[in-house]
């Protein structure tokens, strides 16, 4: 089973996703944990683009969907097997920040995203974490560096581009959680739905 969770910079995804291990793992459950972008090679390579920072124009929102989607075409083979050996997969982030992040290119369009990721697996479950983005720069403001899209303006974009994504993926288990409250509160309504 492939679960994913996605929200904006600073939605808590990674308390949620390792509060949600250790439920499953109480559960006798077999977790994998994992996080897009990757630490491989070409993770290290998006990392260092938005540390650095650069254009919000056309050509630069190719070389980074394109370098999304190839860390993820990376991550894939990790991931079948991972199936394969029956583990529920948890991962932080998939195809579907590049439906939300990269749109606010001009340019990269939703229909060559969905292009580019025809050949993935498909997850079983899509967990929106949503807050406002106030919030999400509020919990952030104690991080030591921020990249160039953890930004309220592009955050605001982001999270609009994710309240939408349902209507843009139609056949995909989307499913919104807020997340402006105790991990534990959100982590116990992700089991309910899971039924696990
Ligand atoms: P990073 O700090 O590594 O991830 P996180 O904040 O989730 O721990 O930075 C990843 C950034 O890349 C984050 O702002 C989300 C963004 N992103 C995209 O724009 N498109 C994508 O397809 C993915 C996976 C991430």
């Amino acid at each position: 089973m492939l679960i994913v969770l996605e929200g904006i910079d600073g939605s808590g995804k990674s308390s949620i996703a390792q509060l949600l291990k250790e439920e499953l793992e109480k559960r006798k459950y077999k977790i994998w944990l994992t996080k897009e972008p990757t630490k491989g090679p070409i993770g290290r390579l998006i990392r260092e683009f938005l540390a650095k920072g650069h254009k919000l124009n056309e050509n630069w929102g190719r070389v980074m969907a394109l370098l999304f989607a190839a860390d993820r075409y990376y991550h894939q083979e990790e991931i079948k097997e991972k199936i394969r050996q029956g583990y529920i997969i948890i991962s932080d982030r998939y195809y579907h920040s590049t439906f939300a992040y990269q749109p606010n290119y001009p340019g990269t369009t939703i229909e060559w995203i969905r292009e580019l990721h025809r050949y993935l697996e498909k997850p079983d479950y899509v967990f929106i974490l949503d807050i406002p983005v106030e919030l999400a720069i509020e919990r952030m403001s104690d991080r030591k560096k921020r990249h160039m899209y953890e930004k309220k303006e592009f955050l605001e974009k982001v999270r609009y581009n994710y309240l939408r994504l349902k209507e843009i993926l139609p056949n995909e288990n989307i499913i919104y959680i807020s997340n402006d409250r105790l991990p534990e509160e959100t982590v116990k309504e992700i089991l309910k739905i899971l039924k696990l």
